[in-house]
């Protein structure tokens, strides 16, 4: 499963990346907000970090208005997914772009058939939101496996980016699901390294280590 990073945090993202666990960012205008720095140039900096596609979402709401900043928006760069939302007007610029090469990540996917619509449309990847859904009692890995019986039924080539992570169980379940990619903030992502048996062995072997007296080099 592909790891992107969900966040417009250029220092978090600079950081994770020395792991090489990231393939990829998403950003969205809430996680641009939180940055408070101008949103091509922020999307241009995150392209050079990162060699996987990073999703900048347009704002408009109408075919017109999304595909004229789409132009602007994939010009930043080759790796510049364009984030669409889950409308009409959406899945008509999911087409058209992804007819014309470009990377396109269909946002706000609430629902199975949704995400067969996006599919249809050519999308590159669709984002269900599991978090969200959680927080209205509805189990959002639910979804994720519905689509993935979906996408697989009919071999679709779209990639199920499971979106609105907010825990490591979140990461685990779309893991054991199949989903293709998941984003998540950083916090999660440093998560998953986290076991007190781990910290406990460490801790262990520093402690026998100094009875030895000895060094290394
Ligand atoms: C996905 O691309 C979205 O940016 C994101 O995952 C939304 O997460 P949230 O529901 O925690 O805001």
């Amino acid at each position: 499963m592909k790891f992107f990073a969900d966040t417009a945090d250029t220092a978090d993202i600079r950081d994770l990346a020395a792991t090489g666990l990231l393939d990829g960012v998403t950003t969205n205008p809430s996680l641009i907000h939180k940055a408070g720095r101008d949103f091509l140039e922020v999307v241009a900096e995150i392209c050079e970090i990162v060699e996987g596609p990073v999703s900048a979402e347009v704002v408009a709401l109408d075919f017109e208005g999304m595909m004229r900043e789409a132009e602007i928006v994939r010009k930043i760069a080759d790796n510049v997914a364009v984030k669409v939302p889950l409308t009409i007007d959406g899945l008509k610029a999911c087409k058209a772009l992804t007819d014309d090469g470009t990377m396109v990540n269909v946002t706000l996917c609430f629902s199975a058939n949704q995400a067969l619509l996006a599919a249809k449309a050519g999308a590159t990847f669709i984002s269900p939101f599991v978090g969200r859904h959680d927080d209205i009692g509805y189990p959002g890995m639910d979804l994720i496996a519905d689509i993935r019986t979906i996408y697989d039924n009919y071999a679709f080539d779209t990639e199920i980016l499971v979106a609105s992570v907010r825990n490591p169980i979140h990461v685990l379940e779309a893991a054991k699901i199949g989903a293709d990619v998941m984003t998540a903030p950083p916090s999660v992502i440093r998560q998953l390294v986290k076991h007190p048996l781990t910290d406990n062995g460490i801790a262990a072997f520093m402690a026998d280590w100094a009875k030895t007296g000895q060094k290394i080099g």
